[in-house]
């Protein structure tokens, strides 16, 4: 799909991956629109991309999301183009007995339930556009398990199953769907995780999401970038080899006090 002169909301905009794609989706020429959670994050990003359109907004509150799409379409009616990008990445120790119920799927609210929300919130109205497009950033970690942070690859994983879903209701309509199958990649969600992943296997933001926009432009539906190919891969061939190498290191790191680390 051609990536000028598009509006582009994308949640979690103020780091990593949804910087990266604001930057880059700004110099092609499109409007570009932002959400997250901290203001002062959101402060911080307008001041780098003074051109980009901040909103506070939580991805897992369903009346935030009421209230943004009320801003959005009303300021920016050419909206045509979702990205579902926020997202944290837990390492849980699922023996913990101190572990609260409420808070123990707090991922499945932000990575799963927010974007079917977003979804289901903007899609009439992305269906009045004469080019529409959703963009569901999912990870390796839909292909495989990854036991360290067991509620983050069944988050991703649903996310993959729920985007190929939509896809495939969304065949009459103009609205395309593409799902972005992000390897691990040097951001804050992954510093929690330093010394469990190795360095070198992150892969830089920068080049991830150049990697993604030239899939977008080519209409590349499943976009896999770096080492997510490998995996996908991998996850057909040899599922048991890959879950193994993922389990590397999980009973070590869950023996030390501290074990349970949140991404935030
Ligand atoms: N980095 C990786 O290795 C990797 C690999 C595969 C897939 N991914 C996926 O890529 C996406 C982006 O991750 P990232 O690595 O760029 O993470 P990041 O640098 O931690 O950025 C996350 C962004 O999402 C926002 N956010 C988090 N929770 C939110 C909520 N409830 N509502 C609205 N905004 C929220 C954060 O801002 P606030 O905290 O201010 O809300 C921030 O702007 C995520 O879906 C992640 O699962 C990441």
């Amino acid at each position: 799909m051609d990536l000028r002169h598009n509006t582009i909301l994308i949640t979690g905009g103020t780091s990593g991956f949804g910087y990266e794609f604001a930057a880059r989706l700004l110099e092609l020429g499109n409007t570009v629109l932002i959400t997250g959670r901290n203001q002062a994050k959101l402060d911080d990003t307008k001041r780098r991309l003074p051109r980009v359109h901040t909103f506070q907004s939580d991805v897992s509150d369903p009346q935030a999301i009421q209230h943004l799409y009320q801003q959005v379409v009303s300021q920016f009616p050419a909206l045509n183009i979702l990205i579902n990008n926020a997202g944290e990445m837990r390492k849980l120790n699922l023996q913990d007995p101190t572990l609260d119920l409420l808070d123990l799927t707090r991922e499945v609210e932000i990575n799963l339930s927010g974007p079917i929300r977003m979804v289901q919130q903007f899609l009439p109205h992305l269906k009045t556009q004469q080019t529409a497009a959703i963009l569901n950033v999912t990870s390796g970690l839909a292909l495989t398990p990854f036991p360290l942070a067991p509620i983050y690859g069944g988050t991703k994983a649903g996310l993959r199953a729920y985007t190929k879903a939509l896809r495939v209701q969304l065949q009459p309509t103009q609205v395309k769907v593409f799902e972005l199958v992000a390897p691990a990649a040097k951001t804050p969600l992954a510093d929690p995780f330093a010394g469990v992943m190795d360095e070198s296997m992150l892969m830089d933001p920068g080049k991830l999401i150049a990697q993604a926009i030239e899939g977008l432009q080519q209409d590349r539906l499943e976009i896999y970038p770096g080492l997510s190919r490998v995996m996908r891969y991998m996850s057909r061939l040899a599922p048991g080899v890959l879950l193994k190498q993922m389990s590397k290191g999980v009973i070590e790191a869950f023996a030390q006090p501290q074990g349970n680390v949140s991404a935030r």
